[in-house]
């Protein structure tokens, strides 16, 4: 954008007398270019150089722990984590929270079973991070407020469901989802809210006579 026009030089073959502003327009041209080359040298020179630092060493915090604060059985849980972390590591490792047990650590036993928003889900699955808006609970935190254990887990010891008991926290968190939603479920409703969790010890029609004994005293 030319701001005046430029003029000819003084005592030229125009014979075109030198405008008053045409050092200072001269001027502006000269250094609007070098400001122009400037900024697409040193951007270049930046992003050659981000380049040649991203080639030796990873982005800056691509794998930095990050505090994120987590709502765990009703109270905020500060938390350093990884981005590629899952909840199950963050809750066994980090938070001391071991209920939740790791076997499959691939979505496939429910061992590792919790409750984000009263909805069961398997913690090995779950990135740390994307739950920090969520209500997560463990099955540390199904004790009642005086101290005594949940229908759930007292119907389960009831009906002497477990047998080498590694699967039990995860068929815990099922069926307290399944009873926060459905009070009173049929004994196939059940069936079908612990299909996600199974049982090398072939505790299956133990877990659902507790979960019905559970039903029974939440009637
Ligand atoms: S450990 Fe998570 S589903 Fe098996
Ligand atoms: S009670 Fe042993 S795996 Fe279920």
């Amino acid at each position: 954008m030319n701001l005046v026009p430029v003029a000819t030089p003084a005592g030229g073959a125009s014979g075109h007398q030198a405008h008053p502003l045409e050092g200072i327009v001269t001027d502006i041209r000269l250094s609007r270019r070098r400001f122009i080359k400037g900024v697409i040298f040193s951007g270049a020179a930046a992003a050659s150089g981000a380049y040649i630092a991203g080639a030796q060493q990873p982005r800056p915090g691509a794998m930095m722990d990050r505090l994120l604060t987590l709502n765990i059985n009703g109270a905020a849980r500060p938390v350093e984590v990884r981005p590629s972390e899952t909840l199950a590591f963050t809750l066994r490792n980090k938070l001391g929270l071991t209920g939740a047990k790791v076997a499959c650590n691939r979505g496939e036993c429910g061992a590792c079973t919790v409750l984000l928003d009263d909805a069961p889900y398997y913690a090995c699955s779950l990135l740390t991070h994307t739950v920090k808006r969520r209500a997560i609970t463990t099955v540390e935190g199904l004790r009642l407020p005086d101290g005594s254990l949940s229908a759930v887990q007292r119907g389960f010891i009831e009906e002497l469901a477990p047998q080498c008991g590694f699967c039990t926290p995860g068929q815990v968190m099922s069926a307290e989802a399944l009873l926060r939603a459905n009070p009173s479920p049929t004994r196939e409703q059940a069936r079908q809210a612990l299909a996600g969790n199974l049982c090398r010890c072939g505790a299956y029609d133990h877990y659902l006579n507790g979960v019905m004994r559970a039903a029974e005293m939440l009637s």
